[in-house]
């Protein structure tokens, strides 16, 4: 008997023909994320679920009696409930190694576009604000030659690592849990306590993934350590940052702005008081949203999936 499976997330056509070769599906052929209720439906004959995002829970593996394997088609994976899967012999796995490049793609984007005040001089030119040449009110500061500090030195923090090193000539500092030596000798970048990153970084990126122990890693305390000049990043997950904290910090003018692909709340509300400041950039959670590396994604969480429902274990499984 051929596998069943349901894909919740859309994936390309080829990524789709792969499945069939191997397993029965169904799937979710819609770009808004799949309501809850639908989704609980479609499990109980299942042994695969592809999915990006969705809660994975008590209550979703209850409507899911012959679960294998969970696939997520993202690199974190804070939406899976580890210990209730583990304990039921369900298998989670996720997308690492195929994304840093693009993310640090994205980091350095919101660097440069916070630092050169880039979406806001858009704006300013197409407004045909841009009467003279240019003056101090739309100048911004320097990326090369800053520090930067980055909170979380996995595969993604390298890859922003060596672009700001060898691309930016910058001084890079990080704190992440363990040291990383290797990361260090090869890179040049240098470890800093939280506390020291955050009072000596010009630029401070958070690429931690989310946590018990990251959960509002950066609140009021942590913010109010940073320079008055500073930017921050988060390209993490929204719950990493306490976001009523940074609304004060940008409003008080304790750092100088910040670039954000992710929010507490997502989408985000249209009335967030973030959205409405000018030193602030922000995207709709797309760090690693190019076609190709979508693509790698997806085919990646594909191979996952297909390994899991034949009884193999799958490369990427998701730590405990
Ligand atoms: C990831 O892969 O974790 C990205 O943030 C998309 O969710």
């Amino acid at each position: 008997m051929r596998p069943k499976v349901f894909l919740a997330k859309r994936v390309p056509s080829e990524v789709e023909a792969y499945i069939a070769q191997y397993c029965d599906y169904r799937k979710w052929d819609r770009e808004e994320e799949i309501p809850r209720q639908q989704l609980l439906e479609e499990l109980s004959d299942v042994d695969g679920l592809l999915i990006s995002g969705g809660s994975i829970d008590e209550e979703l593996l209850n409507h899911a009696p012959k679960l294998k394997i969970v696939s997520n088609v993202s690199v974190g994976y804070n939406n899976l409930d580890t210990a209730a899967m583990k304990a039921r012999g369900v298998m989670g796995t996720h997308t690492p190694g195929v994304l840093d490049e693009t993310v640090a793609d994205t980091v350095f984007g919101l660097i440069l576009g916070a630092a050169r005040r880039i979406p806001e001089l858009d704006a300013y030119v197409k407004a045909g604000q841009w009467k003279k040449g240019s003056d101090d009110h739309i100048f911004g500061i320097d990326v090369h030659h800053a520090k930067l500090g980055i909170i979380g030195m996995g595969r993604i923090g390298e890859a922003i690592a060596r672009r700001a090193k060898f691309g930016f000539n910058m001084e890079v500092m990080y704190y992440n849990r363990s040291r990383k030596e290797e990361a260090e000798q090869k890179l040049g970048v240098v470890y800093r306590s939280l506390q020291e990153l955050l009072q000596e970084s010009d630029f401070v990126v958070l690429m931690t993934p989310l946590t018990p122990e990251t959960n509002r890693l950066i609140g009021r305390e942590e913010l109010a350590l940073m320079k008055q000049t500073a930017i921050f990043i988060n390209t993490s997950r929204g719950q990493t940052v306490d976001e009523e904290a940074l609304i004060e910090a940008l409003e008080k003018g304790q750092i100088r702005g910040a670039g954000l692909d992710v929010f507490e709340q997502e989408p985000v509300d249209p009335d967030n008081k973030l959205l409405k400041m000018p030193n602030v950039v922000t995207l709709p959670h797309i760090g690693s949203a190019t076609h190709q590396t979508r693509f790698d994604m997806a085919m990646l969480a594909a191979n996952n999936l297909v390994k899991g429902v034949q009884g193999e274990v799958p490369p990427n499984l998701v730590a405990e």
